[in-house]
């Protein structure tokens, strides 16, 4: 099969796919570069979005980046384009976290493409969500979207469940009485309802959801770096549907593969009619993201904590313009 190169529109249009992705604090830590002489896209990290308390080794950063790489896959295979990608081409240049090109011998990924129409669709939801249980079926069908990936995903017991719940309460717990972590917390959000001080990133007052009136929950609360008056509490769901997304090792390459998996997951639940949100508070202490992980299973490094259910809808949240994320050079 022959395939047109890349060139800068359609670039342009990859990467507005690709920045929908999910980032932690919504830092959008990314950077593309084209080099139009090799037709060549590079997705490389930006160390000045870095959280340098709660994500000192850049695993998170790296997460939020390889969920834009996915995007970016997702809407070339939209756009009948077989690309090829390649981890960490370069030794030399460890912000380089990816490069992409066309590839006519890739051959098409229908799968992929049919997985665009969740991209602008999927939103974090930090609403209680009901107690109809998510059908086995789509769990299934979750756990072969990460794998595809060569990723784990884990639905825990009900024992198991109890231990992270625990885990993220404790993590909270850490953040309230480290001033560090909460001013880095701070620093993304915008606290005024409907005010974001011409920000294109953090996390909206809107987007803080409900605060819980019965006790703690597995959705982290923004509006604690900046109370929101007309927030609203809400009962949310006492056992929430938890699902646990592992790589057996804990590199660069495997966070890699985590954050192509997690994006994976995120927009096969949304195309299936599920709210999703994702918890990484016991993952930022090194001493509690060990114990995450479920001893019985062979189950390797938790990369992130994910919620599934039924429930509102997320709002939108802004993001970077793509002129400022995209160099386009020759
Ligand atoms: C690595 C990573 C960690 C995240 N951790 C949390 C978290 O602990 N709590 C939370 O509510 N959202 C978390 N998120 C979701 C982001 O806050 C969210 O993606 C971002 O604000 C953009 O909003 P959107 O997902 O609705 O597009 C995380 C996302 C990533 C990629």
């Amino acid at each position: 099969m022959t395939a047109t190169p890349l060139d800068p529109a359609t670039v342009a249009r990859l990467v507005d796919d690709a920045v929908t992705a999910p980032s932690m604090h919504n830092a959008q830590p990314w950077k593309f570069v084209f080099r139009a002489g090799s037709g060549t896209l590079d997705l490389y990290g930006d160390p000045d979005r870095a959280m340098t308390r709660t994500d000192p080794n850049h695993r998170a950063l790296q997460l939020g980046c390889a969920a834009a790489l996915f995007n970016l896959r997702v809407s070339a295979a939209r756009n009948g384009l077989p690309v090829r990608v390649r981890l960490l081409p370069d030794d030399g240049e460890p912000w380089l976290l990816a490069t992409v090109t066309v590839d006519g011998t890739a051959g098409e990924d229908h799968q992929l493409a049919a997985l665009h129409g969740a991209v602008r669709r999927r939103r974090t939801s930090r609403y209680p969500f009901g107690d109809e249980p998510v059908p086995t079926a789509l769990l299934d069908g979750l756990v072969a979207a990460a794998r595809l990936e060569g990723c784990r995903l884990t639905v825990p017991d009900p024992w198991h469940l109890d231990t992270v719940l625990g885990l993220v309460r404790d993590a909270e717990h850490r953040e309230e009485i480290d001033p560090l972590v909460r001013a880095e917390t701070a620093d993304w959000v915008s606290p005024v309802r409907g005010a974001t001080g011409g920000r294109r990133d953090g996390i909206p007052a809107a987007a803080f959801g409900s605060k819980s009136s019965a006790g703690p929950t597995p959705v982290r609360d923004f509006g604690r770096a900046g109370p929101v008056p007309d927030r609203g509490w809400a009962v949310f769901e006492e056992r929430p549907q938890l699902a646990l997304l592992s790589t057996s090792g804990d590199t660069r390459v495997d966070w890699l593969h985590a954050g192509q998996a997690m994006e994976r997951v995120l927009l096969q639940a949304t195309a299936d009619g599920l709210a999703t949100s994702m918890t990484s508070q016991p993952l930022e202490w090194p001493e509690l993201r060990w114990t995450v992980r479920d001893p019985v299973a062979a189950m390797g490094h938790v990369q992130m904590v994910l919620r599934l259910g039924y429930g509102p809808v997320g709002p939108a949240t802004p993001r970077r313009p793509v002129t400022e994320v995209l160099e386009i050079r020759e």
